[in-house]
């Protein structure tokens, strides 16, 4: 199974979310590999790996830009993949290079090479979340071209629930034209304000309209997420008692209804 979470709104939790769904399934026993495609970094940066830690070309971008001018067959993409400090959870990082390689990957048509090496790469793995820059760009592309679905997370304010519309008319389209199966799994609320008045109406808006199902968990805002960030450590690990840990697992447990314990 292979989720991207996804929203070309900015600073609305696509990394603080994958990070820490990624944590937890592999804290429940999956194989988790978490892909950062996104080129600042953050998801990789958490989970403490840094680029100039990695032997030299081991990251995404590596991976991808082998595929050009290549005839043969490509070099296996675990390569690529790198343990992290946490047990079951591997790391495909990404790399300032992304930038530069963009419009290479475009102009040469690679945009279903990204999904290529995650069906070899869905072997060794039992969960694959994916990590995506705030924009419907080549990378979140080739990610949405990758996946089987597709989390949004929504940050409660106004500009986010038209975000979301637009988002939902670029899925579609990107759903008709390149994958055919990948399905919107539901918006994560996050940093949801219960006390508000504003969240609640935008939330109950969103429940209306009806456009895309959302998740009955909601997280809070805490400032454990930026000490989680800042320790380089998920949340289930530094604080496995806290109450957004509890909303992380209880996500984990929507997603994975089938979901039994070892
Ligand atoms: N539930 C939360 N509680 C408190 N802070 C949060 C929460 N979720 C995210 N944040 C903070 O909000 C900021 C943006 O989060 P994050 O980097 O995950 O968003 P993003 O969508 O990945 O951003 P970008 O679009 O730049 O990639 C970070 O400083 C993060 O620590
Ligand atoms: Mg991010």
């Amino acid at each position: 199974m292979k989720r991207v979470v996804f929203n070309q709104k900015g600073g609305v939790g696509k990394s603080s979310i994958s990070v820490n769904l990624a944590a937890v399934s592999a804290a429940m026993g999956y194989r988790t590999l978490l892909v950062d495609l996104d080129v600042q970094g953050n998801a990789s940066h958490y989970l403490g790996v840094e680029e100039d830690s990695l032997p030299a070309g081991k990251t995404v971008a590596d991976l991808l830009k082998q595929t050009v001018g290549w005839f043969g067959s490509l070099p296996a993409p675990d390569q690529y993949v790198h343990l992290t400090r946490f047990d079951n959870l591997s790391l495909l990082p990404a790399s300032p290079a992304l930038a530069g390689l963009e419009r290479e990957l475009e102009m040469r048509y690679k945009i279903y090479k990204l999904r290529d090496a995650l069906r070899a790469l869905e072997k060794q793995f039992d969960r694959i979340y994916i990590d995506t820059p705030p924009n419907f760009n080549f990378y979140s592309k080739s990610a949405l071209i990758a996946a089987d679905r597709v989390i949004i997370p929504f940050d409660c304010d106004g500009f986010s629930a038209q975000a979301i519309h637009r988002l939902m008319g670029n899925l579609l389209e990107l759903k008709g034209d390149h994958n055919g199966e990948l399905m919107a799994e539901g918006v994560v609320v996050n940093q949801f304000n219960a006390q508000a008045r504003v969240p609640q109406q935008l939330v109950a808006e969103l429940e209306e309209q009806d456009v895309v199902p959302l998740f009955g968990t909601r997280l809070s805002s805490s400032v454990k997420m930026k000490e989680s960030h800042q320790q380089q450590t998920p949340l289930i690990h530094l604080a496995p008692g806290h109450k957004l840990t509890g909303q992380f697992i209880e996500l984990f447990h929507e997603l994975e209804p089938d979901f039994a314990p070892a």
